[in-house]
């Protein structure tokens, strides 16, 4: 692929992941015979992405102001509106902090471009555009006050001031997430557009809205509450120990359940034209749900639309929440007065919830209503399944107890949730499809025992097994391993790291083959096992800066693209956008000759001031899943579904839903919820796609690390979901590394805990037998990996 597609192609994932909030009196798009005045530091210099590792260096990044002047626009006199010296000065320091780890933290947040002429602007220019800009990243969170998660001083001034002398005013939300915006909301502001952080292609992506070259089709995957304090996940997220006392009810379950008013729903999103949606042809195929819908463009200009469709189940024993996303689909551009056909399925036992007394996933009895419609809070009753009994879905076990803390779970009881004025007669009148019961077989899904794992004997010949020979036929990987000393185990079940004695080797940037990619795998000659190396995500490739501009700012750096954030992606709703992103970092691992990529991250949005939240997707598990499978999916086959030996590391796996103290605070959860909102986004993803390899998260799940939990490893994501691929670390963990390999955590990152693993296995406190089986997973990749590779 040359750079320039990729490139191209990331302005179009940027242009379709920005959701148009609000546009009164048509304000946007805006004709080219207007001129336009910009405001807002953000409108010169964007966040194209947040900090750390989901970071990207970019050789030239688009501004929203020189976007706006190629698409033929006159923009009001710059050097009078604003403060030139100055935007020249803050772009230069954002270069320098961008290249710099230590001064991640460093943000814009708090500062506003002086401004001097706004009132004689507004004489000259017909529209103003201000843009408010906000970061975060990793290793800290916002914080619900003013620059962070609330508005600055500055920025509300700015938008007051421009509000009051223009007549028309755009506000671009140039952020990490939501953002409360109260203290503007007297202000006549036409038209706010959420434009997230659109990667190095973000100005022309916003002119590409502006203009009305792309109509907004983005829909939000996350509520915007009103305030911080509506959120059921407010308190308590800078404490060690996390409840999540909110159960099943994150995001929109929560606020459609306990009717609280967002500010923008979930799933909601504007358009320059409008749509009518019309489900039909309902077909229940056992648990199978089939139907379709017609999508008609009803307004004056081309557009896509998402079809969106959601589960309101019965509550029985367990309570339930008034709707869960269950299928969404999103159209090809339809012209005005066209149709497009979309057909929609699901599975209805994936919609089981899960019975904590039973240890099982439920269907339990009564009227299971589909809804369809393109925003959670605006749909209609598509059409009724009765189950008449309830049905036991999948047998599990109960794996994640909490024990010291005990959880204040919210119940629905007594309260009522949100109801629309016809919705009584719509579920009355609907069709009723009965399932039939007898087509659900119930599944026991547990099949990781804990027993322990056996030692691999070398054979007494003298023959030396190398991996070359696995991949002739001629050897198992047990083969190779049997042959290791406790010295090679040690080694190849740790990562590489790039001299230690280099100061400016740092997390993130620790890989020799590549410098400036995050890390590498145990290499030796001896056993023809070739260099393997990774480097981070979301955002691109991610070749860190380090050293002198000779050894690492190389022009394979410059090379990579930086692409849109995660909830950007997810934004798009769309599946084939996700698989074509894949599809460029494929060649980007090639182009950087990397075959691993750190990522994608599909931790769920548990709480807005979470700090990566802009590299994750959604607060809905199957958003998130689904949009991680298929760039999962992208990366790892091509379009011959072939594999291409380069690979993902889904990760945060899991409950790695804040930054604060992320090394070792502990989030308590239901098992239900765990199941049914946490783990699911996982399961998804990496039983649709195939992913090769999971990292974990460095936080405890109910006081056990994720890195060394026999049950999440090999329990769950093993066990109950089949993954055969390899689990690493996140870098550096916390958790004991002794206990790595026996919870089925095959690789410790990036490499610095060989002599504990030595060690244990020379004093018996680490089982031989599942160092042996990690080291073989670890062969296994390299196999699928580099081997395929050279094969292709
Ligand atoms: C981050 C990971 C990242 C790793 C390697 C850690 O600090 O949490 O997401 O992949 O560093 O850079």
């Amino acid at each position: 692929m040359l750079r320039q597609e990729k490139v191209d192609f990331a302005r179009r994932a940027a242009a379709d992941g920005m959701v148009l909030l609000k546009n009164e009196n048509a304000t946007l798009p805006i004709s080219k015979d207007k001129k336009i005045a910009l405001f807002g530091v953000a409108s010169y210099q964007c966040f194209k992405l947040g900090w750390g590792s989901g970071d990207m260096l970019a050789q030239r990044i688009i501004q929203t102001n020189e976007a706006l002047v190629d698409a033929g626009y006159t923009i009001e006199e710059q050097s009078d509106a604003i403060n030139k010296a100055w935007i020249e000065e803050h772009a230069t320091e954002y270069q320098r902090v961008n290249r710099n780890w230590a001064e991640w933290t460093f943000r814009f947040n708090e500062i506003e471009m002086p401004t001097n002429i706004i009132e004689s602007s507004a004489k000259e220019a017909d529209v103003a555009i201000v843009s408010v800009g906000r970061c975060s990243g990793e290793a800290d969170d916002l914080k619900n006050e003013e620059g962070f998660y609330k508005l600055h001083a500055d920025e509300t001034s700015l938008i007051k001031r421009v509000s009051a002398c223009f007549e028309h005013v755009v506000l671009v939300l140039n952020t990490c997430g939501p953002l409360d915006l109260r203290s503007v909301e007297n202000c006549k502001i036409d038209s706010i557009l959420y434009a997230s952080m659109g990667g190095e292609q973000f100005g022309n992506a916003v002119a590409d809205i502006v203009s009305g070259k792309v109509s907004p089709s983005g829909k939000l995957t996350t509520t915007w509450a009103k305030k911080y304090e509506d959120y059921p996940t407010c308190e308590g997220i800078d404490t060690i120990v996390v409840p999540y006392n909110e159960g099943i009810y994150v995001g929109y379950r929560y606020f459609d359940t306990f009717n609280v008013e967002p500010m923008y729903p979930f799933g909601y999103g504007l358009s320059y034209t409008t749509f009518e949606i019309e489900p039909y042809d309902f077909i229940l195929d056992g648990p199978l749900v089939n139907f379709v819908t017609k999508v008609t463009n009803t307004g004056k200009m081309p557009g896509k639309e998402v079809v969106e469709c959601y589960l309101s189940s019965p509550d029985g024993k367990m309570e339930k929440a008034y709707q869960d996303l269950c299928a969404y689909s999103k159209t090809d551009i339809i012209n005005p007065g066209e149709s497009e056909e979309v057909v929609i399925s699901f599975d209805l036992t994936d919609m089981a919830s899960y019975d904590e007394e039973a240890a099982a996933y439920v269907l339990e009895k009564g009227d299971y209503i589909v809804r369809c419609g393109n925003s959670s809070r605006n749909t209609k009753v598509a059409f009724v399944i009765r189950v008449s009994k309830d049905v036991l879905c999948t047998q599990v076990s109960n794996r994640f107890k909490q024990d010291d803390v005990e959880l204040k779970l919210i119940s629905k009881k007594g309260i009522a949730s949100i109801s629309y004025p016809n919705e009584k007669a719509e579920i009355e009148n609907a069709k009723i499809l009965d399932l039939d019961i007898t087509s659900i077989e119930p599944t026991v899904c547990d099949k990781y025992e804990d027993t322990p794992d056996e030692l691999i004997e070398a054979t007494s010949n003298d023959k030396l097994y190398t991996l070359e020979d696995v991949w002739n036929g001629k050897a198992s990987v047990e083969d190779v391993v049997a042959q290791f000393s406790n010295e090679e185990l040690a080694m190849i079940l740790n990562g590489v790291i790039y001299d230690s004695a280099d100061a400016n080797a740092n997390v993130g940037s620790m890989a020799i083959k590549v410098r400036g990619a995050a890390g590498e795998l145990w290499t030796s000659d001896k056993y023809k096992i070739p260099t393997n190396a990774c480097a981070d995500g979301p955002g691109g490739i991610r070749l860190s800066i380090f050293g002198t501009p000779e050894e690492s700012d190389t022009d394979v750096c410059h090379e990579m693209v930086a692409y849109p954030s995660g909830t950007c992606f997810a934004n798009t709703w769309d599946c084939s956008i996700a698989y074509k992103f894949g599809a460029c970092i494929c060649d980007d691992l090639e182009v950087s000759n990397i075959e691993g990529w750190l990522a994608p991250g599909i931790n769920i949005h548990r709480n807005p001031l979470n700090g990566r939240n802009f590299e994750y997707m959604s607060e809905d598990p199957l958003i998130a899943g689904n949009t991680g499978a298929y760039i999962t999916f992208g990366v790892q086959y091509d379009e011959d579904t072939r594999p291409t030996g380069r690979y993902v590391a889904i990760k945060h796996f899991a409950c790695n839903n804040i930054e604060y103290e992320r090394g070792i605070t502990n989030s308590v959860v239901s098992e239900r919820a765990l199941r049914e909102i946490y783990l699911k986004a996982f399961k998804i993803a990496v039983t649709t796609s195939g992913a090769l390899t999971v990292m974990t998260a460095y936080n405890k799940i109910n006081g056990q690390f994720a890195s060394t939990s026999f049950d999440l490893l090999n329990g769950v994501l093993r066990g109950e979901w089949g993954f055969d691929g390899v689990v690493m670390t996140d870098w550096n963990p916390c958790s004991n590394s002794k206990e790595h390999s026996y919870a089925g955590n095959d690789l410790i990152m990036p490499g610095c805990h060989k002599k504990d693993i030595l060690e244990g296995l020379e004093d018996g406190s680490v089982s031989k037998a599942s160092v042996q089986k990690c080291a073989a997973r670890i062969l296994t990749l390299i196999l699928r990996s580099n081997y395929v590779i050279n094969d292709r």
